[in-house]
């Protein structure tokens, strides 16, 4: 059965780690360093819920009751007592740390604290998820590689933001022509590397968590196979943006330069609707046994749950569902 309140949780948190992650990175390198204060403060606060609604969904899953449920015992027994809860006061500390300092109206090293955190709590997603389950300097490996996937993807995905704010200036006129073409041209040489990043990593959790081509017919496999449709989709609109619409805002006249960039802008918006759709995948895929897991019951699908939760042993408490 799926946990959809886990899957929500998941999927806020990491989508506002994304855009926190990505647009104060492309404040840094891209946009002069100073951070885009107008989304940050909302996606930092959305990781700082999200994170809380991510514990009171694993709460519930573990003591099998409703959210509503879940009382003051139950938190403190998941937080104090398993390897979720561990990994989790870390984070809700660091999720609080980051709504204070994208409130801050510092400049430069704003961006460079949001980023820090935000690759940090990125880090703790990969902690509580199938990547810890190998346990020791494997499961440490496995965590790592995760960790560069995600903070990759982030590069990738969430430096769109701030992409199509630049890009919405440009083609209504506003904005400095070459400053905005430099800005532009700069950004899709970082995403190539994030891409080819997130693809070597994504490689290495692929062969980590699928054991056998057979694998791929579970449910596990299925979601995999959609968000790596989705992944085709998004690197499909991102070569027609470098390959076509990026030279045409080299353009003399700036009619053809401005038409070029409404619709760079039109395809970024919709990159970030797959992108949406994609870690809606992912939020999914980190619920669900990997075949690794089912394909050596009940070892290796405890050790999914001590990953991601904490064994029931450990917490004392009844542990009824995967999440
Ligand atoms: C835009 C591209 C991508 C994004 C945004 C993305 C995002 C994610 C996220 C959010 C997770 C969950 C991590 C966790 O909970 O610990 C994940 C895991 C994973 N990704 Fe990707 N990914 C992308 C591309 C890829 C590609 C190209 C591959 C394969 C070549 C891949 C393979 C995997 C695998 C196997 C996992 C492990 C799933 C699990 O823990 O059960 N990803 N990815």
């Amino acid at each position: 059965m799926i946990d959809w309140p886990l899957v929500g949780a998941r999927f806020v948190h990491l989508t506002a780690l994304m855009i926190l992650a990505g647009s104060s990175l492309f404040a840094l390198l891209i946009a002069g360093g100073v951070p885009p204060r107008r989304w940050l403060i909302p996606a930092a606060a959305a990781a700082a819920l999200s994170a809380v609604g991510w514990l009171f969904a694993v709460a519930a899953a573990m003591s099998d009751r409703s959210l509503a449920a879940v009382d003051a015992a139950t938190l403190r027994l998941v937080l104090g007592a398993t390897a979720f809860g561990h990994v989790w006061k870390v984070q809700l500390a660091l999720a609080g740390a980051t709504l204070a300092v994208a409130a801050w109206r510092g400049g430069r090293g704003c961006s460079v604290l949001v980023f820090a955190l935000a690759a940090a709590l990125l880090t703790g997603v990969a902690a509580v998820g199938h990547a810890g389950m190998a346990g020791g300097s494997t499961g440490l490996l496995h965590i790592g590689n995760d960790a560069v996937h995600l903070l990759a993807a982030a590069v990738w995905l969430g430096g769109l933001v701030p992409l199509a704010a630049l890009l919405y200036r440009a083609s209504s006129g506003n904005g400095s022509p070459p400053a905005t073409l430099h800005a532009i041209e700069r950004f899709s040489t970082m995403a190539i590397a994030a891409v080819a990043v997130v693809l070597l990593t994504g490689t290495a959790n692929l062969q980590w968590l699928l054991n056998s081509a057979a694998g791929i017919a579970s449910d596990w496999g299925r979601v995999l196979a959609i968000k790596l449709g989705l992944v085709a989709g998004l690197l499909v609109l991102a070569a027609i943006n470098r390959l076509i619409l990026l030279p045409r805002l080299h353009s003399a006249a700036s009619a053809a330069r401005e038409g070029a960039a409404v619709a760079l802008y039109r395809t970024v918006l919709f990159e970030q609707m797959v992108a949406v759709m994609v870690l809606t995948a992912a939020s999914l895929l980190g619920t669900l046994p990997p075949p690794v897991a089912a394909a050596s019951p009940p070892r290796a699908f405890q050790q999914v749950v001590g990953g991601a939760v904490g064994s029931p042993q450990e917490a004392e408490i009844p542990m009824p569902v995967a999440v």
